[in-house]
């Protein structure tokens, strides 16, 4: 079954043609970076302009390199939920039309949901269960995955997303938006130890997340310093700063792996393309015996294979949406 998906819901205009939810026939993505980065984050009014005008080239560039016509297509894809509304509407609307001019069925997908579908694009023998750590730049979370349309939220973030963190963060030592990846690069050449972050942990709640504290003692950190008219080592406080948000998610999603008893854990979301947070996972693997999957970076960030993939799972579950279908800020993974 040959899936066209667009995704749309942040600043990557995107469209895959993926078969059978594994094997990825093309994979176009148009990224605004470029664009964002002079605002130092994500302006929803210039995403969704930026979306109008790609979103067409790119999806006939996601046949093209497929080799396909909307004959071999099956089903339109679309993630609805959850993300930017202006932007989110763009992809639905598109894939709307493209569904119903060309009589195909049209399949709604969870954003979140499709990040953890990366790993089965890349990782062709996993299957659910599966413990999974979604870390991107607007969520945390660490779901059991029982089967492919079938999540539950073990814990999340009480504040901040681990990616809003690592941007916030890169702001403070000068990095451009968006910054995860200039930090991952920066920590590379500083002392992990050499200053002390807070790592929260709540009892009551041992896989529940807070980013909020690490990030605003970076801010203070810096603020200090300027204050007294020091030097900040910026090497050192990405190093520090990468260590402690990703000890915390590291020791909760082990945790988490641990208590459920599920011996698979599964990487999800542009955090996780972190080299530091990646090495994490390697060792706690090892040392506990449980198997780790992660996607290669590209499919960490946002991509339309991956919702094409996941977009499969949903049609063989009986999800079909018709032409009511609207895009939706927020929506639960569950
Ligand atoms: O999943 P994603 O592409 O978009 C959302 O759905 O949010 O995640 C983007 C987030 C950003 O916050 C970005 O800074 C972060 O992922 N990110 C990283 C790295 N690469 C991307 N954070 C830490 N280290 C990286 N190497
Ligand atoms: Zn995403």
């Amino acid at each position: 079954m040959n899936i066209l998906a667009i995704e749309s819901s942040c600043d990557e205009t995107a469209a895959a043609v993926v078969k059978d939810g594994r094997e990825v026939l093309s994979n176009i993505v148009n990224t605004q970076i470029a664009e964002h980065t002079k605002y130092g984050g994500v302006v929803p009014e210039i995403a969704s302009r930026r979306h109008v005008e790609n979103i067409s080239y790119v999806a006939r560039e996601a046949l093209r390199e497929a080799g396909a016509s909307m004959a071999d297509v099956d089903a339109v894809a679309v993630t609805y939920a959850p993300g930017l509304i202006g932007a989110l509407l763009v992809g639905v609307n598109f894939a709307k039309g493209a569904a119903y001019a060309h009589g195909k069925p049209l399949i709604p997908v969870h954003h979140i949901r499709s990040h953890v579908a990366a790993n089965y694009i890349a990782h062709p023998d996993l299957r659910p269960p599966f413990i999974a750590l979604i870390a991107s730049g607007s969520h945390s979370h660490i779901v059991l995955v029982t089967d492919y349309t079938k999540y539950k939220i073990l814990g999340r973030t009480r504040d901040d997303a681990a990616g809003e963190a690592f941007d916030k963060a890169a702001r403070v030592l000068g990095l451009p938006y968006p910054g995860g990846v200039h930090i991952d690069r920066l920590s590379r050449e500083g002392n992990a130890a050499a200053i002390k972050f807070p790592r929260v942990h709540f009892k009551d709640a041992p896989y529940d997340f807070s980013f909020s504290g690490v990030k605003t003692s970076v801010i203070n950190y810096a603020h200090t310093l300027s204050q007294r008219g020091e030097e900040m080592n910026r090497a050192d406080v990405a190093a520090s700063f990468s260590d402690a948000v990703t000890g915390i998610l590291s020791e909760n999603v082990t945790k988490a792996a641990l208590s459920a008893g599920v011996g698979r854990v599964v990487m999800a979301g542009g955090v996780c393309a972190n080299s530091v947070l990646r090495g994490k996972l390697e060792a706690a693997a090892k040392k506990h015996s449980f198997e780790l999957f992660m996607p290669p970076i590209p499919l960490c960030t946002d991509n339309a294979a991956m919702v094409g993939s996941q977009a499969y799972y949903e049609y063989k579950s009986g999800k079909r949406a018709d032409l009511t279908l609207n895009g939706k800020s927020a929506e639960s993974i569950e």
